[in-house]
Protein backbone atom coordinates (compact mmCIF):
# COMPACT_ATOMS: atom_id res chain seq x y z
CA UNK A 1 0.00 0.00 0.00
CA UNK A 2 1.31 3.39 -1.05
CA UNK A 3 1.87 6.28 1.30
CA UNK A 4 -0.93 8.23 -0.30
CA UNK A 5 -3.48 4.95 0.21
CA UNK A 6 -3.11 4.61 3.90
CA UNK A 7 -3.88 8.58 4.30
CA UNK A 8 -6.55 7.95 2.31
CA UNK A 9 -7.73 5.42 3.69
CA UNK A 10 -7.22 6.94 7.66
CA UNK A 11 -8.75 9.61 6.48
CA UNK A 12 -11.71 7.32 5.66
CA UNK A 13 -11.77 5.49 8.41
CA UNK A 14 -12.36 8.98 10.50
CA UNK A 15 -15.22 10.31 7.96
CA UNK A 16 -17.17 7.38 8.99
CA UNK A 17 -16.57 8.53 12.67
CA UNK A 18 -17.41 12.12 12.22
CA UNK A 19 -21.71 12.16 12.75
CA UNK A 20 -21.50 13.94 9.32
CA UNK A 21 -19.73 16.96 10.32
CA UNK A 22 -17.44 18.16 7.88
CA UNK A 23 -14.76 20.60 9.88
CA UNK A 24 -13.03 22.95 8.07
CA UNK A 25 -10.40 24.14 10.81
CA UNK A 26 -7.89 21.14 12.02
CA UNK A 27 -6.21 22.00 14.82
CA UNK A 28 -3.07 20.71 16.83
CA UNK A 29 -2.17 20.85 20.46
CA UNK A 30 1.56 21.15 21.38
CA UNK A 31 2.65 20.09 24.85
CA UNK A 32 0.84 20.39 28.01
CA UNK A 33 -2.03 22.23 25.85
CA UNK A 34 -4.11 19.58 25.71
CA UNK A 35 -7.55 21.27 27.25
CA UNK A 36 -8.07 22.81 24.54
CA UNK A 37 -9.87 20.00 23.22
CA UNK A 38 -12.75 20.05 26.14
CA UNK A 39 -14.16 23.03 25.29
CA UNK A 40 -15.50 21.21 21.92
CA UNK A 41 -19.31 20.51 22.63
CA UNK A 42 -21.07 17.28 20.74
CA UNK A 43 -17.46 15.88 20.43
CA UNK A 44 -16.55 12.76 19.68
CA UNK A 45 -13.33 11.18 20.23
CA UNK A 46 -11.07 8.86 18.36
CA UNK A 47 -7.62 7.98 19.80
CA UNK A 48 -4.83 7.45 17.30
CA UNK A 49 -4.38 4.02 18.24
CA UNK A 50 -8.04 3.15 16.05
CA UNK A 51 -6.68 5.08 13.05
CA UNK A 52 -5.22 2.54 10.46
CA UNK A 53 -1.48 3.68 9.80
CA UNK A 54 -1.71 6.55 12.72
CA UNK A 55 1.59 7.30 14.35
CA UNK A 56 1.51 6.96 18.30
CA UNK A 57 2.99 9.46 20.75
CA UNK A 58 4.90 8.37 23.15
CA UNK A 59 5.89 11.87 24.87
CA UNK A 60 4.63 12.47 28.38
CA UNK A 61 2.36 15.36 27.62
CA UNK A 62 0.66 14.48 24.44
CA UNK A 63 -2.78 12.34 24.78
CA UNK A 64 -2.46 11.10 21.43
CA UNK A 65 -6.41 11.08 20.07
CA UNK A 66 -8.38 12.98 18.15
CA UNK A 67 -11.53 14.84 19.42
CA UNK A 68 -13.92 16.22 16.81
CA UNK A 69 -16.94 18.64 17.82
CA UNK A 70 -18.15 22.11 17.69
CA UNK A 71 -15.21 24.73 18.38
CA UNK A 72 -17.00 27.88 19.28
CA UNK A 73 -20.26 26.65 17.25
CA UNK A 74 -18.19 25.39 13.95
CA UNK A 75 -16.79 21.99 13.68
CA UNK A 76 -13.25 21.76 14.08
CA UNK A 77 -10.94 18.25 14.65
CA UNK A 78 -8.19 18.35 17.29
CA UNK A 79 -5.45 16.63 17.67
CA UNK A 80 -4.66 16.08 20.98
CA UNK A 81 -0.84 14.88 20.54
CA UNK A 82 1.23 14.74 17.85
CA UNK A 83 4.65 12.75 16.92
CA UNK A 84 8.07 13.95 16.90
CA UNK A 85 11.32 12.89 15.05
CA UNK A 86 13.27 13.09 18.01
CA UNK A 87 10.91 9.85 19.11
CA UNK A 88 12.62 8.26 16.04
CA UNK A 89 9.79 8.62 13.78
CA UNK A 90 10.53 9.52 9.95
CA UNK A 91 9.43 12.58 8.54
CA UNK A 92 6.93 10.78 6.50
CA UNK A 93 5.06 9.68 9.96
CA UNK A 94 5.96 13.01 11.33
CA UNK A 95 3.52 14.68 9.03
CA UNK A 96 0.91 11.78 8.66
CA UNK A 97 -1.45 13.00 11.05
CA UNK A 98 -1.18 16.68 8.58
CA UNK A 99 -1.96 14.85 5.44
CA UNK A 100 -4.83 13.06 7.21
CA UNK A 101 -6.50 16.43 8.14
CA UNK A 102 -6.13 17.32 4.32
CA UNK A 103 -7.58 14.13 3.04
CA UNK A 104 -10.78 15.03 5.31
CA UNK A 105 -11.16 18.13 3.93
CA UNK A 106 -9.91 20.36 6.03
CA UNK A 107 -8.73 24.35 5.08
CA UNK A 108 -6.68 26.09 7.46
CA UNK A 109 -5.03 24.75 10.42
CA UNK A 110 -4.22 25.81 13.61
CA UNK A 111 -0.28 24.53 14.91
CA UNK A 112 0.49 25.08 18.64
CA UNK A 113 3.35 24.39 20.37
CA UNK A 114 5.77 24.83 23.25
CA UNK A 115 8.64 27.13 22.42
CA UNK A 116 11.50 28.35 23.78
CA UNK A 117 11.57 32.28 24.40
CA UNK A 118 14.65 33.77 22.50
CA UNK A 119 13.88 37.42 21.72
CA UNK A 120 14.17 40.09 24.61
CA UNK A 121 10.85 40.80 26.40
CA UNK A 122 9.68 37.77 26.18
CA UNK A 123 7.87 35.95 29.07
CA UNK A 124 7.03 32.80 30.17
CA UNK A 125 3.25 31.95 29.92
CA UNK A 126 3.14 34.22 26.84
CA UNK A 127 1.51 33.63 23.72
CA UNK A 128 2.88 34.41 20.21
CA UNK A 129 1.56 33.98 16.54
CA UNK A 130 4.28 32.50 13.68
CA UNK A 131 5.24 35.42 11.05
CA UNK A 132 7.38 32.60 9.57
CA UNK A 133 10.22 30.19 10.57
CA UNK A 134 13.73 28.84 10.04
CA UNK A 135 13.82 25.16 8.96
CA UNK A 136 17.09 23.51 10.65
CA UNK A 137 15.28 20.32 11.44
CA UNK A 138 18.39 18.96 9.03
CA UNK A 139 15.63 17.55 6.51
CA UNK A 140 12.09 18.69 4.45
CA UNK A 141 9.34 16.31 4.44
CA UNK A 142 8.59 16.74 0.80
CA UNK A 143 11.87 14.94 0.20
CA UNK A 144 11.10 11.86 -2.13
CA UNK A 145 8.55 11.69 -5.43
CA UNK A 146 6.28 14.85 -5.23
CA UNK A 147 2.75 13.29 -4.79
CA UNK A 148 0.35 15.40 -6.58
CA UNK A 149 -2.72 14.15 -5.43
CA UNK A 150 -2.07 16.03 -2.19
CA UNK A 151 -2.59 18.96 -3.86
CA UNK A 152 -6.06 18.93 -1.93
CA UNK A 153 -6.39 22.52 -2.79
CA UNK A 154 -6.82 24.30 -6.11
CA UNK A 155 -3.63 25.00 -7.44
CA UNK A 156 -1.62 22.60 -4.58
CA UNK A 157 0.61 19.80 -4.46
CA UNK A 158 3.34 21.17 -6.58
CA UNK A 159 6.85 20.27 -6.77
CA UNK A 160 8.28 23.49 -6.55
CA UNK A 161 6.05 26.00 -4.48
CA UNK A 162 5.78 29.65 -2.93
CA UNK A 163 6.89 29.48 1.05
CA UNK A 164 6.88 33.74 0.84
CA UNK A 165 3.45 33.62 2.94
CA UNK A 166 3.93 30.14 4.94
CA UNK A 167 1.66 31.51 7.50
CA UNK A 168 -1.37 33.48 6.63
CA UNK A 169 -1.27 37.10 7.22
CA UNK A 170 -5.67 37.19 7.45
CA UNK A 171 -5.76 34.32 10.16
CA UNK A 172 -2.48 36.11 11.95
CA UNK A 173 -5.13 39.01 11.83
CA UNK A 174 -8.13 37.44 12.99
CA UNK A 175 -5.84 35.80 15.66
CA UNK A 176 -5.07 39.14 17.09
CA UNK A 177 -8.45 40.65 16.62
CA UNK A 178 -9.67 37.66 18.67
CA UNK A 179 -6.71 37.88 21.80
CA UNK A 180 -7.53 41.41 22.06
CA UNK A 181 -11.15 40.58 22.30
CA UNK A 182 -9.59 37.97 25.11
CA UNK A 183 -8.12 40.98 26.55
CA UNK A 184 -4.23 39.91 25.84
CA UNK A 185 -2.29 41.21 23.15
CA UNK A 186 -1.05 38.87 20.79
CA UNK A 187 2.64 39.61 19.34
CA UNK A 188 3.98 37.70 16.66
CA UNK A 189 7.39 35.85 16.05
CA UNK A 190 9.87 33.50 14.14
CA UNK A 191 10.28 30.33 15.20
CA UNK A 192 13.46 27.93 14.70
CA UNK A 193 12.88 24.64 14.32
CA UNK A 194 15.52 22.28 15.54
CA UNK A 195 15.65 18.56 15.69
CA UNK A 196 16.03 17.98 19.55
CA UNK A 197 15.53 16.05 21.55
CA UNK A 198 18.37 18.30 23.84
CA UNK A 199 17.45 21.29 24.21
CA UNK A 200 20.29 24.07 22.52
CA UNK A 201 23.46 25.35 24.22
CA UNK A 202 23.61 28.83 25.06
CA UNK A 203 26.01 29.40 21.63
CA UNK A 204 23.29 27.95 19.99
CA UNK A 205 20.62 30.58 21.04
CA UNK A 206 23.22 33.16 20.57
CA UNK A 207 23.54 32.32 16.86
CA UNK A 208 19.72 31.60 16.20
CA UNK A 209 19.15 34.61 17.29
CA UNK A 210 21.55 36.55 15.12
CA UNK A 211 19.58 35.07 12.48
CA UNK A 212 16.34 36.25 13.27
CA UNK A 213 14.52 33.94 15.48
CA UNK A 214 11.99 35.27 18.12
CA UNK A 215 11.01 31.32 19.06
CA UNK A 216 12.83 27.95 19.17
CA UNK A 217 11.55 24.71 19.18
CA UNK A 218 11.14 21.15 18.19
CA UNK A 219 7.77 20.91 15.87
CA UNK A 220 5.27 22.66 13.71
CA UNK A 221 7.64 23.55 10.66
CA UNK A 222 6.87 19.84 8.85
CA UNK A 223 3.71 20.35 9.33
CA UNK A 224 3.56 23.69 8.02
CA UNK A 225 5.50 22.77 5.06
CA UNK A 226 3.11 19.40 4.42
CA UNK A 227 -0.14 21.85 5.31
CA UNK A 228 1.09 24.60 2.69
CA UNK A 229 1.87 21.59 0.21
CA UNK A 230 -1.76 20.75 0.28
CA UNK A 231 -2.63 24.18 -0.07
CA UNK A 232 -4.24 24.72 3.75
CA UNK A 233 -3.67 28.04 5.02
CA UNK A 234 -1.80 28.12 8.17
CA UNK A 235 -1.39 29.70 11.86
CA UNK A 236 1.29 29.05 14.56
CA UNK A 237 0.90 29.85 17.82
CA UNK A 238 3.79 29.30 20.75
CA UNK A 239 2.97 29.11 23.97
CA UNK A 240 6.79 30.76 25.36
CA UNK A 241 6.97 27.68 28.10
CA UNK A 242 10.66 28.90 28.83
CA UNK A 243 13.20 31.06 28.23
CA UNK A 244 15.92 30.05 25.86
CA UNK A 245 19.13 28.19 27.06
CA UNK A 246 21.82 30.74 27.88
CA UNK A 247 18.84 32.97 28.64
CA UNK A 248 17.35 32.41 32.18
CA UNK A 249 18.23 31.31 35.78
CA UNK A 250 16.28 28.02 35.51
CA UNK A 251 17.83 24.35 34.29
CA UNK A 252 15.09 22.99 31.05
CA UNK A 253 13.37 20.31 31.65
CA UNK A 254 10.34 18.44 29.92
CA UNK A 255 8.47 19.19 33.29
CA UNK A 256 8.85 22.87 33.33
CA UNK A 257 7.58 23.32 29.97
CA UNK A 258 5.19 21.24 30.59
CA UNK A 259 4.13 23.23 33.64
CA UNK A 260 3.84 25.79 31.62
CA UNK A 261 1.99 25.05 29.00
CA UNK A 262 -0.18 23.89 31.71
CA UNK A 263 -0.73 27.67 32.71
CA UNK A 264 -1.62 28.89 29.63
CA UNK A 265 -4.15 26.36 28.16
CA UNK A 266 -6.83 28.07 29.32
CA UNK A 267 -6.24 31.28 28.11
CA UNK A 268 -5.25 29.26 24.40
CA UNK A 269 -8.63 27.69 24.71
CA UNK A 270 -10.49 30.97 24.99
CA UNK A 271 -8.54 32.45 22.12
CA UNK A 272 -9.47 29.73 19.88
CA UNK A 273 -12.61 29.18 20.86
CA UNK A 274 -13.48 32.47 20.01
CA UNK A 275 -10.96 32.49 16.19
CA UNK A 276 -12.78 29.07 15.05
CA UNK A 277 -15.65 31.27 14.47
CA UNK A 278 -14.41 33.82 12.69
CA UNK A 279 -11.76 31.60 10.59
CA UNK A 280 -14.50 29.12 9.25
CA UNK A 281 -16.78 32.82 8.40
CA UNK A 282 -13.69 33.63 5.69
CA UNK A 283 -12.73 29.92 4.70
CA UNK A 284 -14.70 29.58 1.64
CA UNK A 285 -16.78 26.39 0.84
N1 LIG B 1 14.06 24.57 23.00
C1 LIG B 1 13.53 23.72 22.10
N2 LIG B 1 12.28 23.29 22.18
C2 LIG B 1 11.52 23.75 23.18
C3 LIG B 1 12.01 24.62 24.16
C4 LIG B 1 13.35 25.06 24.05
O1 LIG B 1 13.86 25.85 24.86
N3 LIG B 1 10.98 24.88 25.01
C5 LIG B 1 9.92 24.17 24.58
N4 LIG B 1 10.23 23.49 23.47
Amino acid sequence: MTYFEQVTEAALFLRGKLNGLSPRIGIVLGSGLGAVAESLTDAVAIPYAGIPHFPQSTVEGHSGRMVVGLLGGVPAVVMQGRVHFYEGYSPLEVTFPMRVLGALGVKAVILTNAAGGIAEGLQVGQLVALSDHINLMGWNPLVGPNEKRFGYRPGAGLRFFDMTEAYSKRLLALAREAAAEEGFALGDGVYLAVSGPSFETPAEIRAFRGMGATLVGMSTVPETIVARHMGLEVLGLSCVTNLAAGLGTAELSHEEVFAAGRQVEQRLAGLLKRLAPAIASILKS
